[in-house]
């Protein structure tokens, strides 16, 4: 291989690993949601204990993920955001979300609220800052599935503004449960303008 070819493949390679890198960025905030202060940050490998200890908490049916599935999502910085929130150092929520630069889609794997913490907008806040970033990235879509039988969740994403685009069959490994698949297009800025 010449020298050129082997300088632009260096720089393909440093583009692909380092502009990437910064695009899913995100700076801690503090944040107020019912007259209470919380924290918001990307989850870091030492968070995954209490990220898991939470999933275990809030999902009843033996289908959470454990410690090594949360460390390997948090470890692909480029393509999953993970944030989490904080009350006085304990952690209270998490979202997490794949970044496909291929489809241009937001994929939200996981969200999840402590319950003594649900009902006071938490979710709705996690969802909404993941579609900012998505929309922030120049992404079109973001899109996740959730349980049939997961109303509440499902009345929620509606809210946002998520549609129903379909089910998937059989699609929970733990009691083979349907998933319904929901997508929520992300108006560009113009869209935004003229409504
Ligand atoms: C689903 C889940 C993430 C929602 O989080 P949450 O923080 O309870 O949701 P929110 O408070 O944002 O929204 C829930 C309700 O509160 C309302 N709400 C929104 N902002 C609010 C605020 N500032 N104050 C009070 N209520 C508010 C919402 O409109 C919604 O109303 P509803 O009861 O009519 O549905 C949470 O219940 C959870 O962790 N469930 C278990 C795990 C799970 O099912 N995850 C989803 C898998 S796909």
């Amino acid at each position: 291989m010449s020298r050129l070819l082997k300088k632009f493949n260096k720089l393909l390679d440093y583009c692909f690993n380092h502009f990437e890198d910064t695009s899913l960025a995100f700076d801690n905030k503090r944040i107020i949601i019912s007259n209470r202060e919380f924290l918001l940050c990307r989850a870091l490998v030492p968070d995954v204990a209490e990220m898991t200890q939470l999933q275990k908490l809030v999902y009843l049916e033996d289908n959470s993920w454990d410690e090594e599935i949360f460390e390997s999502e948090l470890r692909n910085e480029k393509s999953k955001l993970y944030l989490i929130m904080r009350q006085n150092d304990q952690l209270v929520a998490f979202i997490g979300a794949s970044f496909n630069q291929n489809t241009r889609d937001a994929h939200i794997s996981n969200v999840a609220v402590k319950p003594d913490f649900q009902d006071h907008g938490l979710g709705k806040f996690l969802i909404e800052t993941m579609i900012t970033c998505a929309r922030y990235n120049n992404y079109s879509s973001l899109s996740l599935e959730t349980r049939l039988s997961n109303i509440r969740a499902q009345k929620l994403y509606s809210i946002i503004g998520f549609k129903n685009i379909g089910i998937k069959k059989a699609y929970y490994q733990s009691n083979h449960e349907d998933a319904v698949n929901m997508k929520l297009l992300i108006k560009n800025e113009k869209e935004l303008v003229n409504g």
